[in-house]
């Protein structure tokens, strides 16, 4: 795919934009935002350059892969409270997208996942270390970006960063005896992924010298969008289309990584949970030691029937519906009315 042709589409691959801007007065809203989500994909491919040949390669490789521009489009629709998408909120959207790209590079490593936006991962394609330099250099690149707004816009890079490492930092350590494994766990997703939704959405306020009334607002918000959003992924993770999400099914848990669905599972008492658990993580172990991951497909087809997963996507609606609270002191219209939409779609999704 060459970059200019994934552009304004991106998020309709979602159906984000068709549920996000349904109704009449959204119509113009639509409209500024697809324009708005061009100019950032021009500024991540103008930014993504790298004058050595293979660093340039590998920087630009999942950009152009696709993705749903979930972050920009955030910032762009919160741009709409203060002056709107003027040069610096594309910058700022294009630098927070980057520090989601240059952590997928990471995660795939980390995750040992094999594809990513319908490709083989950068780690298939280059090994562990190019991936991770990259990754690196996409961070690098981003903090270059938001330092051109001075302190307050490189503390918000930094400070987001900071929560998403500890994120995954956690997520890696797993929690401690004592600790409440899903309330644990609901921490690691805020931080590796709600913080970064969050930084676009108060970033829109910001780069568009927006009141700084809403900017507590948009962070909650972002915040609470993110959850459902991650929680979301992990119900995804279990039921993936390859075709629609460009992953494979059940990479988090075959790899060990676990999962809400998981962690709900595992604090069911009945016998057919239990059992369920006890062979999961026996597949992992196997898994770890070398046996084909096929091994867990049945076992993950179980999860996904069950009701430890329905209950993951109620627990995303609830935290879609507080978003959606967040949004009370907003001005009624159109701006709020596509965030309402946002927080519902991201809880609702296939990919
Ligand atoms: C994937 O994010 C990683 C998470 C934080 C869940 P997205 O689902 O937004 O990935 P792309 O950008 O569309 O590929
Ligand atoms: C990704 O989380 C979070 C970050 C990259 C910070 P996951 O590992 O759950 O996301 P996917 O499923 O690989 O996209
Ligand atoms: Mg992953
Ligand atoms: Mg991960």
């Amino acid at each position: 795919m060459t970059p200019s042709a994934s552009g304004p589409h991106i998020a309709g691959k979602l159906g984000l934009s068709d549920r996000i801007f349904a109704g009449p007065r959204s119509r113009k809203l639509l409209a500024t935002v697809e324009a708005g989500l061009e100019r950032v994909d021009r500024a991540l491919e103008r930014e993504l350059r790298v004058t050595d040949a293979l660093a340039d390669a590998a920087s630009r490789y999942l950009y152009e892969a696709g993705g749903k521009r979930v972050r920009p489009m955030l910032a762009l629709l919160t741009s709409q409270l203060g002056d709107g998408a003027n040069d610096d909120v594309i910058d700022g959207a294009a630098a927070l997208e980057m520090t989601h790209l240059g952590s997928l590079y990471h995660d795939d490593v980390m995750d040992a996942a094999d594809r990513r936006r319908g490709v083989p991962s950068a780690h298939a394609v280059w090994g562990n270390n190019v991936a991770i330099l990259t990754g690196d250099l996409l961070f690098s690149r981003a903090s270059q970006i938001m330092a051109r707004f001075g302190d307050r816009a490189i503390r918000l890079q930094a400070d987001t960063f900071e929560r998403l490492v500890l994120g995954q930092m956690h997520e890696t350590v797993g929690p401690q005896d004592g600790d409440d494994r899903v309330a644990f766990y609901l921490q690691v997703l805020s931080d590796k992924t709600g913080s970064l939704i969050a930084a676009a959405a108060q970033a829109g306020v910001i780069f568009s010298n927006g009141p700084r009334e809403f900017e507590q607002p948009m962070v909650t918000f972002g915040e609470k969008a993110g959850v459902a959003f991650q929680l979301l992924d992990d119900v995804i993770d279990l039921s993936a289309d390859p075709d629609e999400t460009g992953k494979v099914p059940g990479t988090d848990l075959r790899a060990g990584v676990p999962t809400m669905p998981y962690l709900v599972l595992g604090q069911r008492t009945d016998d057919d949970s239990r059992a369920l658990v006890a062979e999961i993580d026996a597949g992992v172990a196997r898994i770890a030691d070398g046996a084909d991951p096929a091994l867990l497909d049945e076992p993950l087809a179980r999860l996904r029937d069950h009701d430890a997963t329905q209950a993951t996507l109620d627990l995303a609606h609830a935290w879609s519906n507080e978003a959606v609270e967040a949004l009370a002191p907003l001005p009624d219209g159109a701006v709020r009315e596509a965030l309402t939409r946002f927080a519902r779609a991201v809880a609702d999704r296939s990919s």
